[in-house]
């Protein structure tokens, strides 16, 4: 079977900016950097991007490439032993953080539907949690399905199995090059339009002020390597995936730095769109910003809600454009991890794509319903800490170990090199091999040490570890499972891709 491929090098990259540009580029990095010191945070952001994000994304990349295949049979590539890994990052992704994922994009879709008449009414806080979400009084409590987040579930993986199903040229590519502009201007106008608000520069410099004191705190680190692995979706096997459609001359090094720069800016401006109209907020209730900025889905759902009502003009336009823009960030991630799982399943059991595709996309789905539920938020918000902060720099220690040291870094780097026309030297082999796993195993360690110290959220140690501990083993038990089953030995037979994938429109 003839592998797929990108129709074009643009193509490519909007599909990759697409699954990297989501909804945490929008809510949590503005969030996240205004927590951890404002416009100092932005140094162990730059750090983290350079000594973890760009060295990871040329190996994710460069593997992909190399070895031709999903992230499933690269890694069996590398060695049998390994091929495990190469499931579980796409697998805990798909069957973990998209089950959630999905839900959000749908919470979207509902509030841009409510946005037309404004329907959240004058207390957005109550609206949100108890109205839409239903929300039960703890995480044990699961209550009923709320039938209006199911059907904007249902609707989102429509839309997504829809994109999948087609092969990559005139699926994911094809749609990543309409979302991916149509998603630039959105977030323009929201920037332009609410920096033009009154109070927006106190809401900016509120943003960016510096609070230097705080780089000397450990947390802060951490926080910035995790957004940076989150954002750029690297751990998940994505990027593997992506690159192993590109045609052998493909500048591998210039579309890593690409990636990883457009995406990170994007989060820079998008914190612009989200603090000027905080700004705002925040001067016509007449109280200081620190009492209107809240986190994740709380600033999304319930205090943009509220600034958007309290707009001098066309709020409910700039309601629409506002969830429009989380929808559509949101699509483009959420196919490119379908496509990692599914790429990995038609690499091993040869199975035909939209079969393939239906039956991701179903369980996905099914998976979805339980975050629906009237416990969902609490849920989401367990599965989310541990896949996050344990499964992503888990599996990235785990790629620096299995690429730096058994594959070998410099083999990997002799190849980037023999096709991009931007070169890197050894210094990446250091990073891979000794300071970016030595970065992640510390956070690993101190990380595990503070989950006993102090049980994540309050919930109890016997929840977390049910729900946190236990989605993570399990979908560590499914990967080594559908590992061990035989490959066809043609697959693993060669490193080389074909010559005609030279040709490159
Ligand atoms: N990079 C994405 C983001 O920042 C994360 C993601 C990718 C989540 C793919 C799900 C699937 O939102």
């Amino acid at each position: 079977m003839k592998r797929d491929k990108w129709s074009s090098q643009a193509g490519f990259l909007m599909a990759a900016i697409g699954s990297a540009v989501g909804l945490g580029n929008i809510w949590r990095f503005s969030y996240i950097a205004y927590e951890n010191g404002g416009g100092a945070f932005l140094v162990p952001y730059f750090v983290a991007l350079l000594t973890a994000g760009i060295p990871l994304m040329i190996l994710e990349y460069g593997l992909g490439h190399k070895k031709h295949g999903s992230s499933a049979l690269s890694f069996a590539k590398v060695g049998r032993k390994y091929e495990w890994l190469g499931w579980w990052m796409p697998i805990f992704v798909m069957f973990g953080i998209m089950f959630y994922y999905s839900v959000i994009i749908g919470w979207c879709v509902n509030y841009a539907i409510y946005s037309v008449n404004l329907k959240w009414g004058a207390n957005t806080e109550e609206f949100f949690l108890k109205s839409f979400l239903g929300l039960s009084s703890h995480v044990g409590e699961m209550g009923g399905l709320r039938l209006n987040i199911l059907c904007s579930t249902a609707f989102i993986w429509g839309v997504m199995w829809l994109i999948c199903y087609r092969k990559i040229s005139h699926g994911i590519e094809r749609a990543c090059k309409i979302f991916m502009p149509l998603l630039f201007v959105l977030t323009l106008i929201l920037i332009i339009w609410g920096c033009t608000l009154d109070g927006a520069a106190e809401g900016l410099k509120w943003y960016l002020k510096p609070d230097w004191s705080k780089i000397a705190d450990w947390k802060v680190w951490v926080a910035a390597y995790g957004q940076i692995f989150f954002t750029l979706s690297l751990g998940f096997g994505i990027m593997i995936t992506y690159a192993s459609y590109l045609p052998k001359k493909s500048d591998l090094v210039q579309n890593a730095i690409i990636t990883c720069v457009t995406n990170c800016l994007y989060s820079f401006l998008a914190g612009f769109a989200v603090f000027s109209v905080l700004g705002y907020m925040a001067q016509q209730k007449g109280v200081p910003i620190n009492e209107v900025v809240k986190s994740g889905p709380t600033l999304a759902f319930v205090v943009y809600p509220e600034a958007i009502s309290r707009l001098p003009f066309l709020n409910n336009v700039f309601g629409l454009i506002f969830f429009i823009t989380l929808v559509i960030a949101g699509l483009s991630s959420g196919i490119s991890i379908i496509e990692a799982v599914t790429s990995a399943f038609i690499d091993k059991f040869e199975l035909e794509r939209k079969k393939t595709v239906n039956i991701i996309c179903l369980a996905g789905f099914l998976g979805s319903i339980v975050f629906t539920a009237q416990n969902g938020l609490y849920l989401l918000d367990i599965v989310d800490h541990f896949l996050n902060q344990y499964g992503l720099v888990l599996a990235g220690l785990l790629e620096c170990i299995i690429i730096g040291w058994i594959l070998k870094a410099k083999v990997l780097r002799e190849h980037v090199n023999a096709v991009s026309k931007r070169k890197i030297n050894r210094i990446w082999d250091i990073f891979i091999k000794y300071i970016t796993p030595a970065v992640l195993l510390s956070i690993l360690i101190n990380e595990l040490k503070n989950e006993f110290t102090k049980p994540y959220g309050g919930y109890g140690l016997k929840f977390l570890l049910f729900i946190g501990v236990g989605w993570v083993v399990v979908t560590l038990i499914i990967a080594v499972v559908v590992s061990i089953s035989p490959w066809n030995p043609e697959k693993l037979k060669y490193d080389h891709r074909p010559e005609e994938d030279d040709l490159m429109v």
